[in-house]
């Protein structure tokens, strides 16, 4: 054979490989409104980055007459590529080959990828759509699994993992992506169950719709197991591209800058008005965050759930900062359970990373009742103050308003190992509200007396002064101020070392 034969062969080969499942199965992914592995591809990475591997891996099973059906690639599409020029490693289930089954082998091809990125130092982003375990193969397929697990697992906190559901993702399946730092999902187009609304029938005789038990909008806004919702899949790939734009490649790299155009030093006259004087009436965090932000611009992440604490990324003076932020306008910005596992994973994601920490607070405290006693709120509350304290990044606390008892504390107050700790003059720095504490000290007075209280307690507690004169707040700030005065303080931290005694690892309360 001469060499253009063999050339033309491999040209063919490769071709059909680029198939998957034949054009027939193309078209129905097409017609249920989803795009294929490769398209996905080519649209999340920069153009013509894409390094593919394993294209010709096929599966080795011969249960149910498999031996005689065979795809190259065996239904996942994997390797690398670019995203703003910077190198990530990428694997996609391509659901028109044995609907994204896994089977041990393209198990092999995730797990290598999953390696590569590891050894590499590069994020890894997985585009999920699979019907789960490859039924022919069996326990072949649950080591698959295990296997992916397992890297996920080994691979936390040394690299950013990303996964994307795109379509169908059950039982154990669900848990790589539970095992990554953060997950999209598109809106009418993807679920994620443990078990389907089938078992959930036969087993708790609840009717339930999959969109209801595991839709996009349910673990975006309900159960806390996706943090981006995205109404279409070019939303989602874009939305990773911005995410990774926040991110370092690993744990040992700072996020690269970013040219800064915003003013350092400008100042929001805005803000000075933004906190109500009186401390029963809302207002919305969010606009002082995009007040401060470059560019006005505040990436949020699961701003669906636990609405009470807002979190996500800004940058300031080019550089990325994690915002962690009580939210007033909500449940008046209460610590609940939700809201305590949302801000303590998103903490430790930061700490993993070298983002600093910005912390804006304006709590109430935790939130009262049976049910989040119940549920554990001291179990999960306890989660804030453990992931701030064992937190190594630059961190930075901004009191704007109301900063009471136990949730003062948690919310990186200065004893708690925060690096630069300022206040507004509004700022109450106090072991409850000025109500509560004449409630109890003042029980039996009558109604004068408990007025005449209630204007002391407010002069003389309600206020940032005892904690300034205590050296515990840093410095107290006018709000127009903000932009510059967190700028300031990342640069002060930039450099700081700490380093937490070795140990093994903690024993977080989980
Ligand atoms: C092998 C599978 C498959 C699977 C789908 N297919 N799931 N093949 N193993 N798990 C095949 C179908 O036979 C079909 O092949 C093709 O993929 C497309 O599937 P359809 O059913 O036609 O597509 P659709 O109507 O869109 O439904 C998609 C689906 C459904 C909802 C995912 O296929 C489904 O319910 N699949 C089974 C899901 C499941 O129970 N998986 C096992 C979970 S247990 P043809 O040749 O007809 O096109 C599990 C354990 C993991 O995953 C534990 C890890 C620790």
């Amino acid at each position: 054979m001469d060499n253009n034969k063999i050339y033309e062969e491999f040209l063919a080969k490769d071709k059909a490989a680029e198939l998957g499942g034949g054009e027939k199965k193309i078209e129905k992914q097409h017609a249920s409104g989803r795009m294929t592995a490769r398209e996905r591809i080519e649209m999340l990475l920069d153009k013509g980055t894409f390094v593919e591997f394993d294209k010709f891996v096929t599966h080795r099973c011969t249960n149910f007459d498999m031996q005689d059906n065979k795809v190259p690639g065996d239904g996942i599409v994997s390797g690398c590529g670019k995203i703003d020029g910077r190198q990530v490693y990428v694997y996609a289930y391509d659901f028109t080959v044995f609907g994204g089954s896994l089977s041990i082998t393209n198990a092999n091809k995730i797990v290598k990828v999953q390696t590569m990125a590891l050894k590499n130092g590069a994020p890894v982003i997985a585009l999920n759509d699979s019907g789960g375990a490859r039924i022919q193969e069996g326990i072949d397929s649950l080591t698959g699994y295990a296997n992916i697990f397992f890297q996920n697992t080994i691979a936390s906190g040394v690299i950013p993992q990303i996964s994307a559901i795109l379509g169908p993702c059950a039982g154990g399946a669900c848990y790589s992506p539970a095992l990554t730092d953060f997950i999209f999902m598109v809106n009418e187009k993807s679920h994620m169950f443990v078990t389907g609304p089938d078992v959930v029938k036969a087993v708790t005789h609840e009717e339930v719709t999959k969109e209801e038990l595991g839709g996009a909008y349910t673990h975006n806004s309900k159960s806390g197991v996706a943090h981006f919702l995205g109404n279409t899949e070019e939303e989602v790939l874009m939305g990773i591209r911005e995410l990774l734009s926040f991110l370092p490649s690993n744990n040992l790299e700072d996020v690269p800058p970013r040219a800064v155009t915003d003013d350092i030093n400008r100042e929001d006259e805005r803000l000075q008005t933004l906190i109500p004087a009186d401390p029963n009436v809302p207002y919305d965090i969010k606009e002082l965050i995009e007040s401060v932000a470059d560019d006005n611009y505040f990436f949020e992440i699961m701003p669906h759930f636990a609405k009470n604490v807002v979190i996500g990324f800004v940058r300031l003076g080019g550089r990325t900062a994690g915002i962690v932020a009580n939210q007033p306008a909500f449940l008046a910005g209460v610590l609940d359970i939700d809201a305590s596992d949302k801000a303590a994973r998103f903490i430790r994601f930061c700490d993993c990373f070298n983002i600093p920490l910005i912390t804006l607070e304006d709590v109430p405290g935790f939130l009262p009742g049976c049910t989040q006693e119940h549920n554990g709120i001291i179990r999960h509350g306890a989660k804030i103050v453990y992931a701030y304290v064992e937190a190594t990044v630059p961190k930075i606390t901004l009191i704007l308003r109301k900063a009471y008892g136990g949730a003062y504390i948690v919310m990186s107050s200065k004893q708690t190992g925060s690096d630069i700790n300022l206040a507004y003059p509004s700022a109450e720095i106090a072991v409850m509200g000025a109500q509560g504490a004449v409630n109890i000290l003042y029980r039996n007075a009558d109604e004068e007396e408990k007025e005449k209280a209630l204007e002391e307690y407010t002069a003389n507690f309600a206020n940032p002064y005892q904690a300034a004169e205590k050296g515990y707040i840093d410095e107290i700030i006018m709000p127009r101020q903000t932009r510059k005065k967190l700028i300031q303080a990342l640069e002060m931290t930039q450099n700081k070392i700490r380093v937490n005694p070795h140990k093994k690892h903690g024993n977080m309360p989980l």
